[in-house]
């Protein structure tokens, strides 16, 4: 088995709640910071770290997604016509960051159901998964440091972030061994504890290098109580009789899948990018 991480799963058909209205009728992955929709920070966090293969795990309301990875002719035409070489020339490198493969979730029965959907397409190859909703901002692409470690191990590995101890309800928890001091290895995995049951304050965050042996399991994996079958069930099966790790990051990172994170990715890119930063440091200045 290769030990290089060439495709990545992005599964992008869960519904959104958490934004609502926004995302009634457009995706919660299109939400723009500054020009860019979310998932094309991800897609092109993947591709710095050399992913070739992105396979997007979508629904019926997620067509936006498809169309923004694809190229757009007309537009193109427009914009050489009108000499906007530029634009142009931004517009037509989205559909070139990768190979771009799309499937349908049946129906939206949980997240380990969702990669699961990918196995015909993953093969016997390990592969990172991204969650749609976790943009990671730094020097280093953060699946970067994953591969890294994955290389070492070849064993799973899952990014982590040290959240306040008062959130960890919202989070898969690890237990884990230090390695060194951003490196573990898991002993368990905790879907959302309680706040006094949690072991650690160590955040599951949504970037994972997983490997073919997840999908076998996952196949066998039993929906929870709400009828989703849920990756971190499948992996709490692998430790049982095999090792995963899991690593910091070193990047700026924002859920944003959730309002208030997502505003403030909104403020962090708008106050690096080159066209407004200046203008938009004076208005903040103003509030
Ligand atoms: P979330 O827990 O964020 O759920 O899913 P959600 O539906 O996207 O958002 P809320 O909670 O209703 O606001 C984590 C990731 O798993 C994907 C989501 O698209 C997201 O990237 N997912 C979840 C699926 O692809 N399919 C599912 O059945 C569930």
């Amino acid at each position: 088995m290769t030990n290089k991480i060439r495709k990545a799963v992005i599964p992008v058909a869960g519904l959104g709640t958490r934004f609502l209205p926004a995302t009634k009728a457009q995706p919660k992955e299109m939400l723009t910071l500054v020009d860019k929709p979310v998932i094309q920070y991800i897609v092109e966090e993947a591709v710095a770290a050399g992913i070739e293969q992105i396979i997007f795990i979508t629904s019926q309301t997620k067509r936006a997604i498809e169309d923004h990875f694809d190229r757009n002719f007309e537009l193109e035409y427009n914009l050489a016509k009108k000499n906007k070489l530029a634009d142009l020339e931004e517009v037509k490198k989205i559909s070139q960051l990768a190979d771009f493969i799309y499937i349908r979730q049946e129906a939206p029965l949980g997240l380990g159901h969702a990669i699961a959907s990918a196995a015909p397409i993953i093969d016997n190859e390990p592969f990172a998964v991204f969650l749609g909703d976790d943009i990671v901002d730094g020097s280093t692409p953060a699946i970067q440091e994953l591969i890294d470690l994955y290389q070492q191990y070849n064993k799973p590995v899952i990014a982590v972030k040290e959240v306040s101890p008062e959130l960890v309800f919202k989070y898969g928890i690890i237990d884990g061994t230090p390695l060194n001091e951003k490196c573990y290895q898991i002993n368990t995995l905790v879907e959302k504890p309680a706040v006094n049951k949690a072991p650690s304050n160590l955040a599951i965050i949504g970037r994972y290098i997983l490997t073919p042996e997840i999908m076998e399991i996952l196949k066998n994996t039993p929906a929870n109580i709400d009828g989703e079958i849920q990756l971190t069930d499948a992996l709490l099966e692998y430790i049982k009789t095999k090792e995963i790790y899991a690593t910091k990051f070193s990047g700026q990172h924002f859920d944003c899948g959730n309002k208030l994170d997502f505003m403030k990715a909104a403020v962090y890119y708008a106050s690096k990018h080159p066209e407004i930063r200046e203008e938009f440091k004076k208005f903040i200045d103003t509030l």
